[in-house]
């Protein structure tokens, strides 16, 4: 059975402080999660390890960075390398986000760098793909996510893909409050789904957690996570509320 999976995206919000309450309110919420349940806190990376010991001592939680360099060391100021990561504990990375793609010109072949050294050292990718609202007005969003598919992730082998959880975020409804319907959600994601199993065969598709991203809230995440094919959900604003990402835990 795959996993179920919220994960918080906090991107570049919160002093140390701040998130270190909102950890403590989220455990403090005594959820009991069920098996095949994980709940991951993508922080900034000033404050992984600082997460990584307050969620040490419960099971299912887990602790991720929002990115990291595709070289594995080297003169990169101010990069932060895959076996950083793994040296501080760190479990999860997300890469690809949309916010990466854009602002810092994140390509589709330079994806597949970072996913690889992630891999070398240990440390599972939450994958993120997704269409802007242009492509998604012209109905031709299957195609592009497909081709981001391609270009960052067939190379890897079945083994490999194993450890990947990709997140489907249609740009058009990361905060800006529009949330895709349930029913084109779980279109994309049995589609995301379909094409996996072209490539690395039925299971190696129905082992593969994908997550929803976009304006996903607690008024929303049931319906979403209901759906045959969104296995949880990658929460950008809501994740910042512990009575809200709570409530998005026990959708799950
Ligand atoms: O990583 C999270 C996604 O970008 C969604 O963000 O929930 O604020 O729309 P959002």
């Amino acid at each position: 059975m795959r996993k179920k999976i919220a994960a918080a995206n906090w991107k570049m919000n919160l002093t140390l402080a701040q998130g270190e309450q909102l950890i403590n309110d989220i455990l403090q919420a005594g959820i009991k999660l069920q098996e095949g349940q994980e709940v991951v806190v993508a922080t900034p990376f000033p404050y992984l390890l600082k997460a990584k010991a307050l969620l040490k001592n419960y099971p299912g939680f887990y602790v991720a960075a929002q990115n990291c360099y595709s070289e594995k060391s080297g003169a990169y100021t101010g990069e932060v390398s895959a076996e950083m990561l793994q040296s501080i504990g760190v479990d999860y990375v997300i890469l690809g986000h949309s916010e990466r793609r854009e602002y810092f010109q994140e390509s589709n072949a330079m994806l597949a760098k970072k996913i690889d050294v992630a891999l070398a050292y240990g440390i599972k990718p939450i994958f993120c793909c997704g269409e802007p609202l242009e492509i998604r007005k012209a109905e031709t969003q299957n195609a592009y996510v497909a081709k981001q598919l391609e270009e960052s992730l067939y190379h890897l082998t079945a083994e490999q893909l194993k450890q990947v959880v990709i997140a489907y975020e249609p740009i058009w409804a990361i905060g800006t409050g529009l949330t895709a319907s349930a029913q084109q959600a779980q279109d994309m994601h049995a589609y995301i789904r379909a094409q996996i199993a072209e490539k690395y065969g039925r299971e190696a598709a129905l082992g593969l957690s994908i997550l929803y991203g976009g304006s996903a809230k607690p008024g929303n995440a049931g319906e979403l996570f209901a759906c045959p094919d969104v296995d949880g959900g990658l929460i950008g604003g809501a994740s910042l509320v512990a009575a809200d990402f709570t409530a998005i835990i026990s959708k799950l």
